[in-house]
């Protein structure tokens, strides 16, 4: 069913339009901020409207605000916006997503219009919605996530993204979820010209073709969405939009990989969302190890994976008194794969060309390669020295 929402309209405006609604109305107080999930906190848990209906005649600046971050988080819902002075307000309106005006002193037959055209769309885009669900993705999501910095995060994510698209051109991309100090584009050597907010507009309006004109090409056949270039620019992105964002590159490649920062942001959350593989990252240290425990319990409060994660330890140097054993009992998960100290990682990410790539003998390659084997499909995988191997399929 479709739901109609109508926010801080007045007594004798939302008499007429709980009528035209009927059993899908839903009443929302005024809103009190642009924040579209402040006003959606008062629907107790429910999801967002089919259509919302915004009356702006107590604040319309606040409203439109509010309209432009609600369609930008929430483009599946069809906004209608309840105006005295429609026409002053209508380009902007239109501007900020507002499919329709209707005038505060439209009649019962008006709103009952206003609302019949609302519901049209809603059902033509629930129903694209649900078959763009049916033709799912198919890539495979790979988040890195570490509650310390300097853990390897960046190192591994890049030299997997890497082994992958050598392994199966055109397979993969690389999303750099660092906000603030994202160094993807400099680990791989890259001069982007377009950044994460520039691809998330292109997700915003779901135009895929104009997405991949604003991806960056590695030397590998990599597809790269560097971290925005200031630090500041990355205040206004949410996880939604990081969320649709994943969902959309997992429809066009086989392989997503995601560089976060330390810790589990809500950017990371919005990553998680869409990760069907977590790689949970730590290194042989007890505030490595208890921090990642933090985080396997904070997603198991949130239902997210139940215990499908690949633990890696990086600098798997057990001469500080914390061995793999402590790791697989504090977690309860096993650890997949170790990752020893490797003597040219620090040179190779300073001058951008990640060890996968080099095809030299690495003690971070040997240990990577059967990481990143694991991901690709049956018949490919990587040698010691990260270079493919074609190997015969299996037939009994
Ligand atoms: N196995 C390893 N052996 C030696 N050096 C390593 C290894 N893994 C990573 N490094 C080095 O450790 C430093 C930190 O690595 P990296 O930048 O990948 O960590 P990060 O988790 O992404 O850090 P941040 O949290 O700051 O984003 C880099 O100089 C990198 O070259
Ligand atoms: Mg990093």
């Amino acid at each position: 069913m479709i739901r109609i929402a109508v926010a801080g309209a007045g007594p004798y405006v939302e008499a007429a339009y709980a009528q035209a609604a009927g059993v899908a109305y839903m009443p929302l107080p005024a809103p009190e901020s642009e924040s579209p999930s402040d006003l959606l906190g008062r629907l107790n848990g429910a999801s967002a409207p089919e259509v919302l209906v915004l009356d702006s005649r107590e604040d319309p600046e606040l409203c439109l605000s509010l309209a432009a971050r609600f369609s930008a988080e929430h483009p599946d819902t069809v906004l209608l916006m309840i105006a005295d002075d429609a026409e002053t307000l209508g380009l902007r309106a239109m501007r900020a997503g507002v499919k329709d005006l209707v005038p505060a002193d439209a009649d019962d037959h008006q709103v009952e219009q206003a609302l019949g055209s609302a519901v049209q769309l809603a059902e033509k885009l629930t129903a694209r919605h649900a078959a763009a669900h049916d033709q799912e993705p198919t890539g495979r999501v790979i988040t890195v996530v570490s509650p310390k910095g300097g853990a390897g995060k960046t190192t591994i994510a890049t030299n997997l993204a890497v082994a992958c698209a050598v392994a199966v051109p055109h397979s993969t991309v690389i999303v750099d979820l660092d906000l603030q100090f994202g160094d993807v584009a400099t680990a791989l050597n890259l001069t982007p010209e377009h950044f994460l907010p520039d691809v998330l507009q292109s997700a915003a309006s779901g135009d895929t073709i104009a997405l991949k004109t604003r991806l960056t090409l590695h030397e590998t056949g990599l597809y790269v969405v560097p971290a925005p270039e200031s630090p500041a620019a990355g205040d206004s992105i949410t996880s939604g939009q990081i969320s649709q964002l994943l969902q959309l590159l997992s429809r066009e490649f086989d392989y997503v990989v995601v560089d976060t920062s330390p810790g589990i942001s809500d950017h990371t959350l919005g990553a998680l969302d869409q990760t069907t593989d977590p790689l949970l990252l730590t290194t042989l240290s007890v505030p490595g190890v208890s921090g990642l425990r933090k985080v396997v319990d904070t997603l198991s409060v949130l239902q997210m994976f139940t215990g499908n994660y690949h633990v890696v330890v990086n600098f798997a140097d057990t001469s500080h008194g914390v061995t793999r054993k402590d790791v697989n009992e504090t977690l309860g998960v096993a650890v997949e794969t170790s990752i020893p100290v490797s003597k040219a990682a620090p040179a190779s990410l300073n001058v951008g060309v990640p060890l996968m790539q080099a095809g030299t003998r690495d003690p971070l390659v040997k240990a990577l390669a059967p990481l990143a084997s694991s991901l690709l499909p049956d018949g490919v995988d990587l040698d010691r020295r990260g270079r493919l191997r074609e190997r015969r399929r299996t037939s009994r």
